[in-house]
């Protein structure tokens, strides 16, 4: 007997956000079509690989996908109209890359083109991309409207910025309140009812379109500002010979202070994004922003901070150097190396002249100076610096950086306190006390 399914659901966009979120429809006992302008995506997806790091209760996001895949609850194409023709749910996950500093939202207006293609009465339009405020009235609304049917008329419409963090999306879909908003009240009624398949958290409405979408680039945003906080105050901490992660961790036990933690700068796609998606609206309104560019400039000078520290430490020449760098993705313990610091810090050194070598058993190989083991990354190397942490690399004890470095004047440079537990050890640790 063919399986029955709780609802049909379309998912456009199978990134990070869109192939956890539609497996987690899946698991709730819908069907979803994945839908992706990305061929070899769709194709890998298909055959059941993924280089997410996600996991659900334990179980890897490669063991779901597999799993549901075989049992057919869940599927990629690249046609759109096909997956249309099939569902009444369609949730839109294409995002707007920043190009010198502009939003591009040629890919998501591409997307909803080929939704209004195949839109139908009685659907529902769920977009969770972040967007710049006014979008979803200005562009999505009359984007879809091409199909001939009208919002709140013949289709319903909701926006509910996705939150989600990479690496906790299972969990987060289920327990991360969510803002929801709708062109009318139906379709804020037919939103949340979707949303509620998946999630056992509050469902706060807004009230209106725009009111979600600043909400959502000021959740963004604050953490980027909190961080340039942190990162600024690296070099005075520095300057003092005190470790910053002691003095957040000393400030945070005040009840209302809540640092986030420095680092070698703020990648990925959403935090550093968020303040170019506000802009627009900024500028529009005649407001000159101060704060959030200052804090952008913070964060965006930090891996040349962190390049400029190997640089002073090499033993030898950096044209005659060679640097172990451990960790590629934009943050702990992802694949995600968007817009990542630690790309830029290779870069820097690089450009002074350092041969670099990287391993980051996360992060797809994509690059030249990628190697697929710690042991090559390190292995003679000057000096090692550690920019984000992964499972399966051994940065935590100094003794192993002891046995490989270069024994004349070796130094471990770790931007993520998580080297140096060993104060004896041979290696000069924590370094840059980020
Ligand atoms: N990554 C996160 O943790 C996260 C968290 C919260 C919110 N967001 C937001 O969610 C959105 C998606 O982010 P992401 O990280 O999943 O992006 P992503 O780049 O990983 O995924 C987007 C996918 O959309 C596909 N795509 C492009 N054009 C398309 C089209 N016309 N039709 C169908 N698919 C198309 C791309 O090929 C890509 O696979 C963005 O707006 C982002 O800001 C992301």
């Amino acid at each position: 007997m063919a399986e029955r399914y709780f609802r049909e659901i379309a998912v456009f966009g199978l990134g990070f956000v869109g192939l956890p979120l539609s497996l987690c429809f899946t698991l709730a006992g819908c069907r979803v079509i994945g839908v992706d302008v990305d061929a070899g995506l769709v194709e890998e997806i298909n055959r059941g690989i993924t280089h997410h790091q996600e996991r659900y209760r334990g179980i890897p996001i490669q063991d779901i996908l597999r799993r549901e895949l075989a049992r057919g609850s869940f599927t990629a194409t690249t046609d759109p109209r096909k997956a249309l023709a099939e569902v009444q749910d369609i949730v839109v996950t294409v995002g707007l890359p920043v190009v010198n500093g502009e939003p591009d939202a040629g890919l998501l207006a591409a997307c909803l083109k080929s939704i209004a293609a195949g839109l139908k009465r009685g659907d529902l339009v769920l977009v969770r991309s972040t967007l710049v405020p006014g979008m979803m009235r200005r562009l999505v609304k009359p984007l879809l409207e091409e199909s001939g049917l009208r919002a709140g008329e013949d289709f319903y419409l909701g926006y509910a910025p996705e939150r989600i963090a990479e690496g906790r999306a299972f969990e987060e879909f289920v327990t991360m309140p969510v803002v929801v908003s709708g062109i009318d009240e139906e379709s804020l009624a037919e939103t949340a009812a979707l949303l509620k398949v998946i999630t056992r958290a509050e469902l706060v409405p807004a009230s209106s379109f725009e009111a979600a979408e600043v909400a959502k680039l000021i959740e963004n945003i604050s953490r980027d500002v909190n961080i340039a906080v942190v990162n600024e105050l690296t070099a005075v901490t520095q300057a003092l010979g005190i470790n910053i992660f002691e003095v957040v961790r000393l400030a945070n036990t005040h009840k209302r202070v809540k640092l986030l933690q420095p680092g070698p700068g703020v990648g990925g796609y959403c935090l550093p994004n968020a303040f170019y998606y506000l802009l627009p609206a900024a500028r529009a309104a005649g407001v000159d922003l101060e704060l959030m560019p200052a804090a952008r400039r913070v964060n965006d000078a930090m891996p040349r901070r962190v390049a400029d520290t190997v640089l002073r430490l090499l033993p030898v020449p950096p044209a005659q150097a060679r640097v172990a760098v451990l960790g590629l993705a934009m943050k702990d313990f992802s694949s995600d190396s968007r817009q990542s610091p630690a790309l830029k810090v290779v870069e820097h050194l690089q450009a002074a002249g350092v041969t670099v070598l990287a391993f980051d058993p996360a992060v797809p190989k994509q690059h030249p100076f990628q190697v697929d083991t710690f042991e090559k990354a390190v292995d003679g190397a000057h000096g090692a610096v550690i920019l984000a942490r992964q499972e399966g690399m051994p940065v935590e004890d100094p003794a192993v950086f002891a046995r490989f470095l270069d024994p004349a004047n070796p130094f471990v440079v770790d931007t993520k306190n998580v080297c140096g537990k060993c104060a004896s050890a041979p290696v000069l640790i924590n370094v840059v006390s980020l």
